[in-house]
């Protein structure tokens, strides 16, 4: 897919990298550039570094690196285009025409109109059909009021396997595209079959509006109770929040995480209307990332069993990882947020958020789980459990607090207990340092055998320069083409580097080393990247190209036909063969 190069330009003006990066890390001044602890690897001490300049990053970590747009490919996971895309959108720019035509874009079009479709046919069977009955009866008996159904746009899948297909198909869709869109597989027989059958049905809406998937809860029968959409050309499970679109309107900085759909649905109809859940998965580090765009501060409300406490511990340090703060509402009598709201109503409910605790204290909670701390044995285990909790409390106020208050609580001496959580936080730092030691020599080491650059490591260098030297003078692209064809290089990938970089600058589509973007993947672009920064304080000149430009000819020459040499190269091939006895 290829951009104008004026697009891209004015895509990359607009994102300036230091401003992009510094929503996912924060970046430090540093001279002409930046430092950050690199996003891509896990480190103590910053090794990432942004160049103001060029507008590039570069880890020399973990050698990820390249331009905004590769920031954005691995930081989100997403593709070129799609990269592009998330860019444009963060700073108003509409996309190019030619972007819009492109496949794969039709294709999302196309599965968009189809959920929009096919979601306005569950609701319709839900609310005005007499099949719809079943539905409108289980949501009766939820207690989920018509206005309820209505903002988020309820439905029910009737129980046929044939009924969702006809419809859309009758609409101009194709079979291929209502499986793409994943509310349709295929049978043995060869035809389609509704996936979704006698279930009431919620469908996801991103923040735009988009319906970009469905879950749909089983009413009576066997089966799975919830059957949510797979990941399709407009999903993706671990990115989204249900009902983040609401959420995002509150004027509040915290968020509410609810377990289940119906978990949000009613605390939404209690008023409150800054509540997610996930989408049938345990949290993901992207979802906590979203929600950290939106809240400071977490309400964490998930079941009260064992696996939702399993999952709030986990919860808590994904969302402390992105710098959000948590608090965790501790529910009696009801197993979750839905059936309390019920039992007690909306005001209890307000209460709980308000008086819900911190992080910590759940964690130190926690700790008390299948112990008995009235007999000494279960008091020493439970005593230790909270030591490393506390170690985990970075403020050194906030640590003395909370070892303060378990000292009391517990009748032990309080002097004892600062030091075993002072003396689990050095251990855990020497940890630490030597795990990133051991990090830094595997990725040493996997670099080193790179086979290419390996075997030939007076290629490689020659290599690396020419690109460098080409990357920064394309004006002399077409001089050094003349003089060397890509098929000289000895290690592939930098062949293919010089390749497109040769191409790209013919076709007038490079401006710098980042423009080859489109024909990499964001961890080759890292390595291009590499490359680049190597070279940045290194002047190669002319005279320095040349030198390299001859070791890659002599190098290969058994494979070149001194009849195709111009004088000058065959004079230096001469001197490079006397050389070399
Ligand atoms: P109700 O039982 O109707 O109150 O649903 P809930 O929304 O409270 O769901 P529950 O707490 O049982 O589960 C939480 C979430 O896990 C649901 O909203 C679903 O997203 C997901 N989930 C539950 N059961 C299944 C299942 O059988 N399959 C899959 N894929 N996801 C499920
Ligand atoms: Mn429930």
């Amino acid at each position: 897919m290829a951009f104008p190069d004026q697009f891209i330009l004015e895509l990359k003006q607009n994102n300036p990298i230091d401003n992009v990066m510094s929503s996912y890390v924060s970046l430090i001044r540093r001279g002409r550039n930046c430092v950050c602890l690199c996003p891509f690897h896990s480190e103590k001490s910053p090794s990432c570094t942004v160049y103001l300049d060029n507008n590039s990053f570069y880890c020399f970590g973990c050698g990820t690196g390249g331009d905004v747009i590769t920031f954005v490919m691995k930081i989100e996971n997403l593709d070129y285009v799609e990269a592009i895309k998330f860019l444009a959108d963060r700073v108003g720019m509409s996309m190019p025409d030619e972007a819009k035509n492109n496949e794969a874009s039709r294709i999302k079009a196309r599965v968009l109109e189809i959920n929009r479709t096919a979601a306005r046919f569950f609701y319709d069977t839900l609310t005005r059909s007499p099949e719809g009955e079943k539905g409108r009866r289980y949501f009766a008996e939820r207690q989920l009021s018509p206005a309820t159904i209505t903002k988020y746009g309820l439905g029910y899948a009737p129980d046929d396997w044939y009924k969702l297909s006809n419809f859309l198909r009758s609409k101009g869709f194709s079979e291929e595209e209502l499986i793409t869109a994943n509310l349709c597989g295929r049978g043995r027989n060869g035809g389609i079959f509704d996936s979704f059958r006698d279930r009431v049905m919620f469908p996801i809406i991103d923040l735009r509006g988009n319906v970009i998937a469905f879950g749909g809860r089983i009413i009576d029968g066997s089966g799975p109770k919830y059957l949510n959409s797979s990941d399709t050309p407009v999903f993706k499970k671990s990115r989204n929040l249900f009902s983040l679109n609401y959420a995002k309107k509150s004027e509040e900085k915290r968020l509410i995480l609810a377990e289940g759909y119906m978990d949000v649905i009613a605390i939404n109809q209690a008023g409150f209307e800054n509540v997610v859940a996930t989408l049938g998965t345990a949290l993901t580090q992207e979802q906590a990332r979203l929600m950290s765009q939106y809240a400071e501060e977490v309400i964490i409300a998930y079941d009260s069993d064992g696996a939702g406490q399993n999952a709030t511990h986990k919860a808590i340090n994904l969302l402390s990882e992105v710098g959000v703060r948590t608090k965790i509402i501790h529910m009696d009598g009801a197993k979750d947020p839905d059936e309390y709201i019920k039992k007690f109503g909306a005001a209890r409910f307000k209460q709980l958020l308000d008086k819900s605790g911190g992080a910590i204290e759940f964690e130190l909670e926690k700790c008390k789980n299948g112990l008995n701390i009235d007999n000494d044995d279960g008091k020493i285990e439970y005593l230790k459990r909270c030591v490393n909790v506390l170690a985990d409390i970075s403020s050194p106020i906030e640590r003395e607090v909370y070892i303060g208050r378990l000292a009391e609580t517990n009748r032990v001496n309080k002097d004892m207990l600062l030091q075993q959580v002072e003396g689990t936080i050095k251990r855990r730092i020497n940890k630490a340092k030597s795990q990133e030691w051991t990090e830094i020599r595997t990725f040493q080491k996997q670099y080193k055998s790179n086979p290419d650059s390996y075997r030939h490591p007076k290629e490689y260098k020659a290599e690396v320069g020419i690109i460098a030297f080409v990357a920064a003078n394309p004006d002399e692209a077409e001089y050094i083409s003349q003089r060397i064809a890509p098929d000289h290089f000895v290690t592939d990938f930098n062949r293919k580097v010089y390749r497109v970089m040769i191409e790209k600058i013919k076709n007038s589509a490079f401006s710098d080393i980042h423009s080859l973007q489109s024909e990499f993947t964001a961890d080759e672009m890292g390595k291009i990247t590499e490359i680049a920064i190597n070279c940045k304080d290194v002047n190669i000149n002319k005279t320095a190209v040349d030198d390299f430009i001859n070791i890659l000819i002599s190098s290969d020459d058994n494979s070149v036909d001194i009849k195709d040499m111009s004088n000058d190269a065959f004079l230096k091939y001469i001197q490079n063969l006397k050389n070399k006895k």
